[in-house]
C-alpha cells in the first residue's frame, strides 16, 4: 500500500498497517486492569478519533483499485480489535465482581454457632414463655382462626352491629360474603366465645395468637401484633381471683420486684372492667421517660365476664362466674427485655434480634 496524504488534523497517515494496529491493540489490553481504563482504551481503539477510523477515512484517497482489499484489512483489524475486548471486558467483569464478592463476604461458620442456629424469634419465644407460666398456674391453652366472623369478633361479645364500643378496635375487613362480616380478628376475645360454645365450664384457658388492627406503626403499637388471652368459668370466681392471678404471673413473669395494678376501664364484654397495668421495667417504677413518669405500663384489659357474653354462648349466668383478660405478647416481649422501640422487633435486623 502506498502512503497516503495526512488526515485532517495532519498526524497520521491513513495507510496504517491494520495488523499492526491489531498487534499494538493487544499489548495495550495487556496492561489494562480495570473496566474504567478499559472504557478509555475501547475509545482510544475504536472511536471517532482512533486511528483505525481515521485510516477507513483515508481509504478515499487510494487508489480505487487498492480501495476494497484496504478496506477489508480494516475491517478484519476492527473485528479482532473488537473481539479482543469483548474477551478482556469478560475477564475484568468477572475479576470485579469477584473482588465485591470477597468484600461482602459472610463468615457463615461464625452463624452455625449456638448465637444463631434455629434460634426462635423474641416473640415467639416469649409468648412459649407466657404459656409454660401459665400452664404452671394450671391453664390449659386454646388457640382459634385469625379470619373471624362479625359474631365471634364482636357481637357475641356484647357488641350489637352498629356499637359504638366497636370504634375502640380499627378493623381490617376481609373481602368474603357480605360486606363487612368476615375481617381479621382485632383481638383475641373471640377465642373465650369459641371456648364456651366448644366446652363447657369449668373453664381455666390461655389463648395466645395474632392480631390485626388498621394502627399506624409507632413504639408501642404494631398493626399485626399479638395477644394472649385468658378466661377463667366457673363457680363462684370473684374480682379478687382474677386480681390474684394477674398478680400472681406478673411477678412469676417479670421478676418479684415488678407489680400489677389494675384501673377502672370499659370493655362491652367484662362487668367490672379493668386495665392491667405493671411496674415500668425500664425504672422500676420511679418514672421515666417511657411510662410518661408514672411508674406503670398498660399491658392489656381484664375484668369479670359479663352475664351477656354468657348469654350469647348460653350458659346461665346465675350459675356460672368467670373471668377474662387479654394482654399484648409483644409489648410483654418489650417490657421484658426493655426494649424502647417494639418495631425492631419486626425489622428482622439480625443484630438486634442476636442481642434479645
Ligand atoms: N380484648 C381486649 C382488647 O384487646 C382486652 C380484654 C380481654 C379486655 C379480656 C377484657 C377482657 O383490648
Amino acid at each position: 500500500m502506498t502512503p497516503s496524504p495526512a488526515g485532517d488534523d495532519g498526524s497520521e497517515s491513513p495507510g496504517v498497517d491494520p495488523e499492526g494496529l491489531v498487534a499494538s491493540a493487544v499489548d495495550r489490553l495487556a496492561m489494562i486492569t480495570t473496566l474504567t481504563a478499559l472504557d478509555e482504551l475501547q475509545t482510544d481503539l475504536l472511536g471517532k478519533r482512533s486511528a483505525l477510523a481515521r485510516a477507513h477515512q483515508g481509504l478515499v484517497a487510494l487508489d480505487p483499485g487498492e480501495r476494497p482489499e484496504a478496506g477489508r484489512r480494516l475491517n478484519e483489524a476492527r473485528r479482532q480489535i473488537e473481539s479482543h475486548l469483548a474477551v478482556a471486558r469478560r475477564a475484568l467483569e468477572l475479576d470485579e465482581r469477584s473482588t465485591r464478592l470477597e468484600a461482602d463476604r459472610l463468615d457463615l461458620t461464625e452463624l452455625i454457632g449456638p448465637a444463631l442456629r434455629g434460634r426462635l424469634h423474641v416473640v415467639q419465644r416469649t409468648r412459649d414463655e407466657l404459656e409454660d407460666v401459665f400452664v404452671g398456674m394450671g391453664f390449659r391453652v386454646a388457640e382459634g382462626p385469625e379470619a373471624e366472623t362479625d359474631w365471634y369478633n364482636f357481637e357475641a361479645l356484647n357488641m350489637p352491629p352498629a356499637h359504638p364500643a366497636r370504634g375502640m378496635w380499627d378493623t381490617l375487613y376481609l373481602e368474603v360474603g357480605e360486606p363487612e362480616t368476615v375481617m381479621l380478628r382485632t383481638h383475641t376475645s373471640p377465642v373465650q366465645v369459641r371456648l364456651m360454645e366448644s366446652q363447657g365450664p369449668p373453664i381455666y384457658a390461655v389463648m395466645p395468637g395474632k392480631c390485626y388492627r388498621r394502627d399506624t406503626p409507632d413504639a408501642r403499637h404494631i398493626p399485626t401484633f399479638h395477644q394472649i388471652e385468658g378466661l377463667v368459668v366457673d363457680r363462684g370466681i370473684s374480682f379478687a381471683d382474677l386480681a390474684g392471678t394477674i398478680e400472681t404471673f406478673t411477678t412469676a413473669y417479670f421478676g418479684a420486684d415488678i407489680h400489677s395494678r389494675l384501673r377502672p376501664s370499659y370493655f362491652p364484654f367484662t362487668e367490672p372492667s379493668a386495665e392491667y397495668e405493671i411496674t415500668c421495667t425500664i425504672c422500676k417504677g420511679s418514672g421515666c421517660r417511657t411510662c410518661s413518669q408514672t411508674g406503670w405500663i398498660e399491658l392489656g384489659g381484664c375484668g369479670m365476664v359479663d352475664p351477656a357474653v354468657f348469654a350469647a354462648v348460653g350458659l346461665d349466668a346465675e350459675e356460672w362466674t368467670g373471668f377474662a383478660f387479654g394482654f399484648g405478647i409483644d409489648r410483654c416481649a418489650q417490657m421484658r427485655h426493655e426494649i424502647p422501640d417494639m418495631r425492631v422487633f419486626f425489622d428482622n435486623d439480625v443484630r438486634v434480634l442476636r442481642q434479645i
